[in-house]
């Protein structure tokens, strides 16, 4: 039987039970006082529900076809996680929409009927390459929040902050185990590279368009003085989007695997801080 699962061995993938009373939070501008970079993390959030169900269903498919123990058990660990994660965020999305008046059947019907055509168009490979990339994605957008230099880890409110980090930590920890399904069952380099830029677009798209929904509805659509600041806080200097590209392109190195960037440090970093508070 051949080793499939390729996350170090000191990486247990376990849920975490936990539950965030935000309520009050969401009702104001909990990053950075600013509605743009608030609003970007909330549209954020929009997707995961729906989205994490997709992930899920796509390393499902394949689980029967894993015989690697570690990496089977991965597989439950993972899909645990992404489940609490659905939870917490449907819980988020659910408080967020009622006090600040956006309409989330909109938003998340729209997300319903792409992903009833992804089902449709892509093979269940394809779909689990598409899971693989995502991944890739939040596993940087992880290493990024957990950063103490991070705009998240200055400006955050810390109880939103608190619920940001634990889903970054678990995504970092499970970061592999959709990419080590796709190889095991033959997914390769080719299908996987193509996955990214794909995945890429539709996921930005997504967050765009919730993010205008919710500026519109905040009554700040047309303040241009906001989406300037937004544009800074994506593509400036320290802008998310400018800070995460380099490792974003790594995806695209012959013979990538997602620990090639050891983050093991920061999931200790993170545990420790835990332990004491
Ligand atoms: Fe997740
Ligand atoms: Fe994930």
């Amino acid at each position: 039987m051949s080793q499939q699962s390729h996350t170090p061995e000191h990486v247990d993938i376990q849920p975490r039970n936990r539950e965030h009373e935000i309520a009050d939070r969401l009702s104001r501008d909990w990053y950075g006082d600013h509605p743009f970079k608030t609003a970007w993390f909330n549209a954020m959030s929009i997707t995961f529900p729906l989205g994490e169900k997709f992930f899920i269903d796509s390393v499902r498919h394949f689980a029967n076809n894993i015989d690697d123990p570690k990496l089977k058990q991965e597989i439950r660990g993972f899909c645990g996680q992404e489940n609490v994660h659905r939870r917490e965020h449907e819980r988020y999305n659910e408080s967020l929409c009622s006090q600040r008046g956006y309409d989330l059947e909109y938003m998340e019907n729209r997300l319903k009927k792409k992903l009833a055509l992804t089902d449709k168009m892509y093979t269940p490979l394809e779909r689990l390459s598409m899971t693989a990339a995502l991944e890739h994605i939040t596993a940087i957008m992880a290493e990024w929040a957990l950063d103490p230099e991070s705009s998240m880890a200055q400006e955050a409110d810390p109880l939103m902050r608190e619920l940001w980090d634990w889903h970054a930590v678990e995504e970092m920890e499970h970061k592999a185990v959709a990419f080590d399904v796709f190889r095991a069952v033959g997914g390769d380099e080719k299908m996987r590279k193509k996955a990214l830029k794909r995945s890429t677009f539709f996921l930005l798209l997504d967050i765009f368009v919730h993010l205008v929904h919710m500026l519109k509805r905040n009554g700040q659509l047309w303040n241009l003085k906001i989406w300037w600041q937004g544009m800074g806080f994506l593509f400036g200097k320290q802008g998310i989007l400018r800070l995460i590209y380099p490792m974003w392109k790594e995806y695209y190195q012959d013979g990538f695997h997602p620990w090639d960037r050891d983050t093991q440090e920061q999931l200790h970093r993170w545990e420790a801080a835990q332990a004491s508070s």
